[in-house]
């Protein structure tokens, strides 16, 4: 095969609005709406925001950079990508797109299939008399160890079969058709739904309680190392990055493309989109505190339980519209979570097509039955202790380690320098030496590094969760060095044409 099949016939996006909206779409998602505010308020409220926007700039804005260069330049998936570089790092990649779809997307279309039970319970309003009991006992069964698997949920499963057909279809029908139309219409949606949402809640009685406590300072917290780790896997999570997903959608670029100025779009959009979102979060909470006449520090959980307990809670005691506010709130959580799961989809089956050359459809029909038969351990008794201790792993573990070794891939052996130049080359902003060479290179990698450590002892000295440390080592360790047997075992094969024939050489072409 020439190498022309792959430079010139590479599926491309027909517009530079859609791939902002398919990259905006895989950035906003449940990370948003269910993860941002309960970090938020468990990290000091206010203060959260001083973290998160360091993590913003020092890592998250310089390492989208980095993955939008890196895929356009060779023109590939993470594991193309890598490969591209140096052969012998090309397990790197496919450990990105492993984790993404056996470390998130596996438990991630879980959490979605459980809003669309609860879309369809808002119609009803099955929650009302006690919401904790019904979302704990009554639709989860959760078991009492993560050892006591107990039987598979029949309406979570159902649901988790409805979202991996909905993310086959959309990443089936490819590039164009698929990806980019579904972003078209889902992310005007979404932003309509949640302005709809957060002008209706700032205006409840009690709002601006809420609100006082979503953005009140408290910097003692910023002493605390564990406010940080939260803030640095969180802009990892919420940005897509560290999991092959923004590699794969930056390779469909055209040549001409303005990679700094769109990654601080893609960036700055998802984060005010975060920020605005915890505003209704917190409004309706205020609200809430106000009509049971409790503390609002009593009321606000600091889990999962926001969005699926105490959200619905707060939903079921307003005065008018209740049923509409459920549905609204419910159908948000599904277009943000499918357009955040069809771009890690679309992640792995990029790579798989890159490598092996087999036809998308296959691919695709394949990952999804395996995604759909994977996930089914997070629909037992016990898949949300399991998705807990997973996502904690994956998250402040199997990410971070996989940025560390993508910044020192490029910073060091690729050589920040000439990715650089090329995307000086591509676009009209330019980036200075002096914030991302020394970003990529030095400055991430290190704070990373550190965390990771700080992470680690945490870990020794308490294991995560109070669950118990055989769990977290079976559950927790071992999924993550699963991905990385997979990863090893996809590189170990040789590729059929070259992957450093795919590189793109803007001063030749
Ligand atoms: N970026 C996606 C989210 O925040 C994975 O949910």
């Amino acid at each position: 095969m020439s190498k022309d099949v792959f430079t010139h016939h590479r599926p491309q996006w027909k517009t530079h609005i859609g791939f902002l909206l398919a990259a905006i779409g895989s950035a906003v998602g449940l990370g948003n709406i269910w993860r941002f505010p309960y970090l938020c308020y468990k990290n000091g409220g206010g203060a959260f925001l001083l973290p998160y926007f360091i993590a913003l700039f020092v890592v998250g804005i310089p390492l989208m950079i980095l993955e939008i260069a890196l895929g356009h330049k060779m023109r590939g998936s993470a594991p193309a990508s890598v490969a591209g570089i140096d052969k012998k790092w090309e397990w790197i990649g496919w450990w990105q797109v492993i984790l993404g779809m056996i470390g998130i997307l596996l438990y991630y279309a879980v959490v979605i299939s459980w809003c669309v039970n609860y879309f369809f319970f808002a119609f009803s309003g099955a929650w009302t008399s006690d919401p904790n009991a019904f979302f704990f006992q009554k639709f989860l069964m959760v078991s009492s160890s993560p050892f006591e698997i107990g039987d598979l949920r029949t309406p979570i499963l159902f649901g988790l079969m409805l979202v991996w057909f909905f993310q086959w279809l959309i990443v089936f029908l490819g590039v164009q058709k698929g990806l980019e139309r579904a972003n078209k219409i889902f992310m005007p949606l979404l932003i309509a739904l949640t302005a709809i949402i957060v002008i209706w809640s700032v205006r409840l009685p009690g709002a601006g309680q809420g609100i006082a406590l979503y953005l009140r300072p408290q910097f003692g917290k910023l002493k605390d190392i564990r406010v940080w780790m939260d803030a640095f896997s969180q802009i990892f999570f919420t940005l897509s990055l560290g999991f092959g997903v923004i590699l794969a959608y930056a390779s469909y670029l055209p040549k001409k493309s303005q990679i700094v100025k769109d990654s601080f779009i893609i960036c700055m959009v998802n984060c005010l989109f975060s920020v605005f979102a915890g505003f209704g979060v917190f409004s309706v909470l205020g609200y809430m505190a106000q009509s049971t006449n409790q503390p609002i520090s009593d009321v606000v959980s600091e889990s999962i339980g926001l969005a699926f307990v105490v959200y619905p809670k707060a939903i079921s005691l307003l005065p008018a519209f209740s049923r509409e506010f459920g549905l609204i709130f419910f159908a948000i959580l599904v277009i943000a979570g499918l357009s955040s799961g069809i771009s890690i989809l679309e992640g792995i089956t990029s790579a798989i097509i890159d490598k092996f050359h087999y036809p998308r459809k296959v691919v695709v029909s394949v990952l999804s039955v395996i995604g759909f038969l994977g996930g089914m351990i997070f629909t037992t008794r016990a898949g949300l202790l399991w998705l807990d201790i997973v996502d904690h792993f994956v998250t402040h573990y199997g990410i971070i380690i996989a940025a560390i070794l993508e910044c020192f891939l490029v910073g060091w052996i690729f050589k920040a320098k000439k990715l650089r130049e090329h995307i000086n080359h591509c676009g009209v902003w330019e980036l200075k030496k002096w914030w991302w060479d020394v970003s990529v290179k030095v400055a991430a990698p290190l704070i990373l590094v550190g965390l990771l450590l700080t992470t680690i002892f945490e870990e020794i000295a308490a294991p995560y969760g109070n669950y118990s440390r055989l769990a977290t080592i079976v559950i927790g360790r071992d999924w993550i060095l699963i991905t990385v047997f997979i990863a090893l075992f996809a590189a170990s094969s040789s590729w059929k044409v070259d992957p450093r024939h795919r590189m793109l050489d803007l001063e030749k072409n």
